[in-house]
């Protein structure tokens, strides 16, 4: 995977030179990119060496040169070739200019021409990182989905002492992987994911169904094996592929699909129900086709299993059950109730009604609602990242409770 490395100008500069090597250990290839201060506090030479490539340091080409077509669109095929990128250390400025969605050299202008994920790290004068603007700036950027590591308390360069020093390198490379989707902190943990819509049959050529297409719940399964984790998909009709590493089961009724995940839940030490199972079916099936001669046909349907109600309830000792709400409005009391009905550690609320949410497409606007009433609503994202950020949420509850007792 590659990610790039944005320097900016801070006394912390020089830390982001080990940085470079503690992402080169975890498999990544990283490419530097720094501004002109940075390059005051530290030589791109050093970079260069470390990281095996060329550091970016101008809009147009190297200082001195006559700018040509390459230089001037590089920045548009770096960010395209990106999995991940960290701004680290970020100054308060370089966090403003992000905040307002300037570009005025390479590095502002890759962060908005690159839709990978962002990662920043600041570091400043406590002053400056407690003023009212970085404060608002880091607000925006957190609303934006951006993963922002909180510098540390400690002494800093200018002699005052507070927040401001740049977090631990460890903590920011762990950043780095859990946007990646690679954080392997999944390790040891069986997840079941249910994933797309069920099909009740009316007849031989006919069914009743919703509009999901299974992408949430495949990006979980992707997340999760990403992770470290064994991964149970059972997946109802849909044309995507299976993730690689990821064991599934296809099933076509909310019938099939609740006898599954119930004899795979014994195993799971987390449940995540992305499906849109059905909640009603025929109540008659028609072996036959239903002849149009006949005229329309009145439909009587009867109840569908509810799956997660049933689970909840045997859940065993340490198993997390993480459901969905897909809803059309009071999205955030809706899903606190199904929360509260039916047990739950954590509910993955969507509005299906928001543009570039919901069915068919790539993208997901969630709320996570957890059980002690907090409300984290997440910008408009990826489904990958969407899954990322559900699978971080699993991994902390899984760290502030006791260790596991399901046997995987
Ligand atoms: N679910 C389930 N079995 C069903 C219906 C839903 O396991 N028969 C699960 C879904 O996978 C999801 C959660 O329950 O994780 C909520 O689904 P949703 O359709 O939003 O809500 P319902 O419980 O069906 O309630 P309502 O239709 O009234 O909104």
């Amino acid at each position: 995977m590659r990610i790039a490395l944005g320097v900016t100008g801070g006394v912390a500069a020089y830390k982001a030179a080990e940085l470079v090597r503690l992402l080169q250990d975890r498999g990544l290839d990283v490419q530097v990119i720094m501004t002109r201060n940075a390059c005051q506090f530290v030589r791109p030479l050093t970079f260069a060496a470390l990281s095996g490539h060329r550091v970016i340091t101008e809009m147009f080409g190297e200082e001195g040169r006559e700018a040509n077509v390459e230089s001037a669109i590089e920045h548009i095929a770096v960010a395209e070739s990106l999995d991940a990128l960290l701004v680290a250390p970020a100054t308060a400025d370089v966090v403003a200019k992000i905040a307002h969605g300037l570009a005025d050299d390479f590095l502002t202008t890759l962060v908005l021409a690159t839709r990978a994920p962002l990662i920043v790290a600041p570091a400043m004068n406590v002053n400056m990182w407690e003023s009212a603007a970085t404060r608002h700036n880091i607000a925006v950027l957190r609303e934006r989905g951006v993963r922002v590591v909180e510098p540390e308390a400690g002494p800093l360069a200018c002699g005052m002492t507070g927040p401001g020093r740049l977090a631990s390198l460890e903590a920011i490379t762990a950043a780095v992987l859990a946007a990646l989707g690679i954080a392997g902190d999944l390790k040891g943990e069986t997840i079941l994911v249910t994933a797309g819509r069920t099909e009740e049959p009316l007849d031989a050529v006919r069914y009743l169904a919703n509009r999901s297409s299974g992408k949430m719940g495949y990006a979980v399964a992707e997340a999760g094996r990403r992770r470290g984790a064994r991964v149970i998909l059972v997946s109802g009709p849909t044309h995507l592929e299976a993730p690689a590493g990821v064991q599934i089961e296809r099933v076509r009724t909310a019938e099939e699909m609740a006898e599954a995940v119930l004899r795979h839940a014994g195993e799971a030490s987390v449940v995540v129900m992305a499906a849109a199972v059905a909640d009603f079916r025929p109540a008659e099936v028609d072996s036959g086709k239903i002849k149009r001669g006949n005229g329309p046909p009145i439909l009587r349907l009867e109840p569908t299993r509810d799956i997660l109600a049933e689970i909840s309830p045997r859940r065993r000792p340490g198993q997390l059950i993480v459901g969905f709400a897909a809803e059309t409005d009071h999205v955030v009391e809706n899903a606190a109730a199904k929360l509260r009905q039916k047990n739950l550690d954590l509910v993955v609320a969507n509005d299906v009604t928001q543009a570039g949410a919901g069915f068919d497409v790539d993208t997901n606007i969630v709320t996570l609602v957890f059980p002690d009433g907090t409300v984290k609503p997440l910008a408009k994202m990826s489904k990958l990242e969407v899954a990322a950020r559900i699978l971080d949420e699993v991994a902390a509850i899984r760290a502030r409770t006791a260790p596991r007792e399901v046997a995987g």
